[in-house]
């Protein structure tokens, strides 16, 4: 995998990195190019970045289809606290996305096993995922994939682990008992599948699980080090996410900083 760390803003390198991904795709009507899509606070500016662009005419979503990766199990899609109703909000009522391309699973199902299943067979139905997005959890989850979530995991309802609860708090008024305590996922087996994988970390708070990174082990416990099994895989973060690396990332880094003091970005494959 490819570490990115980047001194301008994550979200629009990722947001400019997509638009050429969907340009260089090129419309054709039986192929769309297929998203995988996160939430989260770290995403912001990448959907503010690509509804900008859909604005000024620099992209078409009309034949991007997406999947979101996960939703609370319980809450309907009008709750503000609700991925449905992010998704919304910061992409969906912005670009010429058509609705019946967007897909989001139903954490209201009556059977939410059988929902799964059935957003796997759709993701396969559709011809799989071309770039997978996401962000990553202090904890390093993918998506809501928790810490012991096997490599292969498919999408299924999750228990979600109190620290994430304890995380995400801030979007239910700090009140971690509103956080629901299920989720619907894709599995860590369902990203690993797309053909290509940018992930985003920003802050100091998400420095311990970039870290893991760093330290050679490949393991369920850190779901984060799944996407070093991926041959196209990137994990695109900011000066803080980076700053508890080590060893020999933090050397090669080091070196290209030292070499390069006015690049915006330095990378390194691990
Ligand atoms: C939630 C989402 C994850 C996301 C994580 C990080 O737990 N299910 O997909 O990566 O939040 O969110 P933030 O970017 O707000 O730190």
């Amino acid at each position: 995998m490819r570490l990115l760390v980047s001194r301008q803003n994550i979200g629009l390198w990722a947001a400019q990195y997509i638009q050429k991904q969907i340009q260089d795709f090129g419309p054709t009507s039986s192929y769309p190019f297929v998203l995988g899509l996160p939430t989260g606070g770290t995403v912001l500016d990448m959907y503010k970045f690509l509804c900008d662009f859909y604005k000024s005419g620099r992209l078409d979503f009309s034949h991007v289809v997406t999947f979101n990766m996960d939703e609370y199990v319980g809450l309907a899609p009008q709750d503000p606290r609700s991925y449905h109703f992010y998704m919304k909000k910061n992409l969906f009522a912005h670009v010429n996305l058509p609705r019946k391309q967007a897909h989001i699973l139903n954490g209201q199902s009556a059977d939410l096993q059988k929902e799964c299943d059935a957003y796997e067979k759709a993701i396969q139905d559709v011809g799989g995922i071309h770039l997978f997005l996401g962000g990553v959890g202090r904890n390093g989850h993918l998506a809501f994939n928790e810490p012991g979530s096997e490599f292969t995991s498919r999408t299924r309802p999750v228990v979600l682990e109190p620290s994430t609860r304890r995380a995400n708090a801030r979007f239910f008024d700090g009140d971690e008992s509103r956080v629901p305590l299920k989720a619907l996922s894709v599995g860590i087996g369902t990203v690993l599948a797309a053909r290509e994988i940018l992930f985003l970390a920003s802050g100091e708070e998400k420095a311990q699980a970039v870290a893991r990174l760093s330290l050679g082990e490949i393991t369920t416990q850190w779901p984060i080090t799944a996407l070093k099994t991926h041959p196209k895989a990137t994990l695109l973060i900011d000066e803080p996410a980076a700053f508890l690396l080590e060893g020999a990332v933090r050397e090669k880094l080091l070196a290209q900083q030292k070499k390069n003091p006015q690049s915006m970005t330095w990378s390194v494959e691990i």
